[in-house]
């Protein structure tokens, strides 16, 4: 290996995985055309026996170079100028090139991650404008469970994202302008409770809102149900005819016979749930009542909202009445959670902008008219994107067009992030293509989509009575739950010294319950697994912050002292050196995170790192240490743990507390 350097690498501020990246970067392009798929196989070591990272490359540029991997890799190390980074390269089996870092490189990492409030993390080479799009609750209704996972991972992303150094603008997409409206307006107008409005109007607004809903669903309900049940008892009668009852042999009819009975249970619980929606109005004689005086509710709800889009004087002043209370309800939720938005422009600031998206579209010749309606048509789609409805009216996608020339006007984004749930995934796959056709083409757009809150029993979490589960509730059975909590840890603690750790620990569980799932996938809620002491969650994280803080109250350790004037880092047990390792990933796992935007490899990373930490806690004493240089070289790594937890925790949105 040459030993020799030939560029002077700057010292300050590096990051171990791109470090090694940028050295083996140098030697790939010698060989190859392109690196950068081999780049991406440089990782962190499975198995820390084998070193500290490992490089794969070997084995894809057989079929480039034509010869045996174990012979390529030798030759990239033959030529890699790492010395100064890595004190052992090895080559491993087939053709792994195992690394491992170089001990006085690794405590010059950390010597310098010490005083650093960003923790050594290296601030991006080129930042860029990032607009999200995140939690955009359509208000007027109370915010249920399912808002939580955008306005988390949202705000996670914002976060992390403006820590290593982007621009980022958060903008609310209110929907302050659909039907919802027009239900309360209706509500307001026939059946308002006057004083309740005068007392309480957001609590009026939210009665109003379920009440209409109730008796749409009940009408609805009432009409669909028989006709479902009909085919249902039709496709009873055909699967009889099929299956007699008596075992089948033919593989085929098997299968056949299966697949009807799942569907037929399928239609079944449809038909229930319908049931459910009748039996809420039926059980209540009052609300019977109003249902059967409130026939044609569902059209007479869609005319008050196209009277309103339509400038109606009343309708328009209703809703400027309403919208006030519709945000301060939601804002009650996020301040709860410590969410803010650099914007709120919701639905209703694109109105008067509809028109003009509409005309541009066309006279760019990328929309035409199609029975009525004015509708994009893009070859790869077998459906268009319909701008203009036959009746006159916009819609969803319009209003998301208009935004979208709206952000990139205003801001020149690099990258527009939406972070809405996966169900919208065909309407974004068209938007974005659409505005690139209109010549936004030159920024990013992702649908950061995310799966489904479950409860316990595998389907979408919903309240014993089918409602959706609000999600002020939650979050008040979080934090009473963590308040018990506390108190079981702490039972002498003062009261309001436990309400804040409730506080902390009840709103970071549930973020961190959610963040540190894989975010495509769909996940089960569970306060007792979102609580534990033990195990993936934001109270073990928040506890292993606390116990640092114990030890540096004990030791009556002077903080910013040690932090300005460290010792050497000393590794006498082979676990500190694990935790150092652990330690200066933290930045590059923000780069990892911000790849596929998955917060959850933030939240992985923390847990391995207070896993370490309580290795290492529990292998090395701190405070009972004779030798005064290794006491504080072990108090430097608690620091350090401590601290990168506390800034990876509040990139997440979660705050610690000093005493648990
Ligand atoms: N209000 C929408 C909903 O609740 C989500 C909006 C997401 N953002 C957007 N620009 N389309 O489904």
């Amino acid at each position: 290996m040459d030993s020799h350097l030939s560029d002077a690498v700057p010292t300050k501020y590096m990051n171990a995985l791109s470090e090694i990246k940028s050295r083996f970067k140098r030697v790939l392009d010698q060989m190859v055309d392109d690196s950068s798929s081999l780049l991406e196989m440089i990782r962190p070591a499975q198995d820390s026996k084998f070193g500290d990272y490992q490089a794969n490359c070997a084995m894809p540029m057989k079929g480039m170079l034509g010869e045996p991997p174990r012979k390529i890799a030798e030759q990239i190390v033959a030529k890699l100028e790492i010395d100064d980074l890595c004190h052992s390269v090895e080559i491993a089996g087939p053709g792994f090139i195992n690394l491992k870092l170089d001990d006085s490189w690794l405590k010059q990492r950390l010597t310098e991650a010490l005083p650093d409030p960003r923790l050594g993390v290296p601030l991006v080479d080129t930042p860029g404008t990032y607009v999200i799009d995140f939690s955009s609750p359509n208000v007027a209704k109370p915010m249920h469970v399912g808002h939580i996972r955008s306005t988390l991972i949202g705000d996670g992303l914002s976060k992390t994202l403006r820590f290593v150094g982007h621009r980022v603008i958060t903008d609310n997409h209110l929907g302050d302008w659909g039907t919802q409206f027009g239900m309360i307006i209706y509500g307001y107008k026939h059946l308002v409770n006057p004083q309740a409005y005068a007392e309480k109007p957001v609590q009026e607004l939210g009665r109003l809102y379920k009440q209409v809903r109730q008796i749409i669903d009940f009408h609805a309900a009432s009409q669909q149900r028989p006709t479902l049940l009909e085919r249902i008892a039709k496709q009873r009668a055909e699967l009889e005819e099929l299956d007699s009852g008596e075992p089948v042999d033919d593989k085929k009819k098997r299968k056949e016979i299966g697949r009807r009975k799942a569907k037929i249970a399928e239609q079944q619980e449809q038909a229930n749930e319908l049931e459910a929606k009748m039996a809420t109005v039926q059980s209540d004689t009052d609300l019977l009542k109003l249902a059967e005086q409130h026939t044609d509710i569902a059209t007479e709800v869609l005319t008050e909202t196209a009277k309103l889009h339509a400038g109606d004087q009343e309708n328009l002043a209703l809703w400027n009445e309403f919208l006030p209370y519709c945000r301060e309800d939601i804002r009650r939720i996020y301040d709860r959670l410590g969410i803010e938005f650099d914007h709120e422009l919701g639905e209703s600031f694109y109105h008067d902008q509809l028109e003009g998206v509409v005309e541009s579209l066309a006279e760019k010749g990328l929309s035409r008219e199609s029975e009525g309606a004015t509708c994009v048509f893009m070859e790869q789609y077998d459906t268009p994107m319909i701008i203009r409805k036959k009746d006159g009216a916009f819609l969803y996608a319009t209003t998301d067009l208009a935004t979208i020339q709206h952000r990139a006007t205003t801001w020149q984004p690099s990258a527009m992030l939406y972070v809405v749930d996966h169900r919208q995934h065909q309407h974004f796959e068209k938007l974005f293509d659409a505005a690139k056709l209109w010549g936004y083409d030159d920024v990013e757009m992702t649908h950061v989509s995310f799966g489904t809150v479950l409860g316990d029993d595998g389907k979408p979490f919903k309240t014993r009575s089918g409602d959706t589960v609000g999600l002020e509730g939650l979050l008040d059975e979080a934090v009473h739950r963590a308040g018990q909590l506390a108190t079981e840890l702490n039972p002498e603690g003062n009261a309001a010294e436990l309400q804040e750790v409730a506080q902390v620990v009840g709103i970071g569980g549930l973020k961190y319950a959610d963040l540190s799932q894989n975010r495509s996938s769909d996940y089960k809620f569970s306060y007792d697994k979102m609580l534990a002491l033990k195990g993936n969650t934001a109270t073990y994280l928040q506890y292993s912050f606390a116990r640092v803080q114990g030890i540096l109250r004990k030791g009556n350790i002077d903080i910013e002292a040690m932090r300005n004037d460290p010792v050497a880092f000393c590794f006498e047990n082979d676990v500190e050196r694990e935790l150092g390792v652990s330690l200066i990933r933290f930045g590059e796992t923000l780069d990892e995170v911000l790849i596929d935007y998955k917060l959850n490899l933030l939240a992985n990373y923390l847990f391995e790192l207070a896993q370490t930490f309580s290795g290492f806690f529990e292998n090395c004493p701190v405070l009972k240490n004779e030798d005064e240089d290794l006491k504080q070289s072990r108090l430097q790594l608690c620091d350090l743990t401590a601290r990168t937890i506390q800034t990876g925790l509040s990139l997440l949105g979660i705050d610690v507390v000093e005493k648990m």
